[in-house]
């Protein structure tokens, strides 16, 4: 059985005060709930903190990208090491916005994938096709390629620690959400290549998460999907009503 993964991704919003007043929120929200795993993301300033208001709670928390070398001359970036002695448990890696905006590829994310495992952390790792390719019917072409580019070299013990967000470009911050059929449909297609890649047990235990407008009212129709196994949810998990809300729906929802 798979336990549902509800996680947000804090993008680069909010403060150190503003991040410690929905860390807080979200502890008397649902700081308690056991039947369901639960992550948040903030800027990479504000991890220690959050982190250290999460106190004993099942809320824990992820960086939303790392430089794949410890440590050297590379200014502006933290590492692996770096986050988790700040707290991290998590952290997203290849998310749309840094591969359209900063660079990021399949290799330079297999690197930081790599990176991550070698310091006990858990990847999320992104991966989605744009509108583009998805009217030009490439989107299961966009995704293999994307699975065998991100996670090549990696045994099956290191996919057991790696969580995968299916995220159609097209319905990240559009408020239009890939309906519960088009989202299933590539989430089987990955579970089928991850069962061809490192096998059936494999395939079976790792968790897929959707995002793209994930909001408390489409939560239950989502992650009814046989292979929907989660959320990372942006917009939706800046506040503590809706994050609270998306958590609260998927409770009872089993795999
Ligand atoms: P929205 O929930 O705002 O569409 O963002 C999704 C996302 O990019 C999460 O990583």
């Amino acid at each position: 059985m798979r336990k549902l993964f509800i996680a947000g991704n804090w993008k680069l919003n909010k403060t150190i005060p503003e991040a410690l007043e929905l860390v807080n929120g979200l502890r008397r929200e649902v700081g308690d709930v056991e039947e369901v795993d639960i992550a948040v993301c903030p800027v990479a300033v504000c991890l220690a903190e959050v982190a250290d208001a999460t106190g004993d709670s099942n809320i824990k928390v992820g960086a939303q990208n790392i430089y794949w070398e410890d440590t050297g001359a590379f200014t502006g970036e933290v590492s692996a090491p770096i986050i988790k002695e700040a707290g991290a448990v998590y952290v997203i890696l290849g998310h749309s916005e840094r591969r359209q905006f900063f660079g990021d590829t399949n290799e330079t994310v297999n690197k930081k994938i790599k990176a991550a495992l070698k310091h006990d952390l858990l990847p999320i790792v992104c991966i989605g096709e744009s509108l583009e390719e998805r009217e030009a019917g490439k989107t299961i072409a966009v995704i293999q390629k994307q699975c065998e580019g991100s996670f090549a070299g990696l045994t099956v013990e290191e996919m057991e620690k790696i969580t995968i967000a299916y995220e159609p470009i097209w319905a990240i911050g559009t408020g239009k959400t890939a309906t519960s059929a088009q989202a299933q449909e590539v989430h089987a297609f990955i579970r089928g290549w991850l069962k061809k890649a490192f096998g059936a047990d494999l395939a079976n235990d790792v968790r897929i998460q959707y995002g793209g407008s994930v909001k408390a009212e489409n939560t239950v129709e989502l992650l009814s999907q046989p292979d929907i196994d989660g959320a990372l949810v942006g917009g939706a998990s800046l506040k503590v009503d809706s994050f609270a809300g998306i958590i609260k729906n998927a409770v009872g929802i089993k795999k």
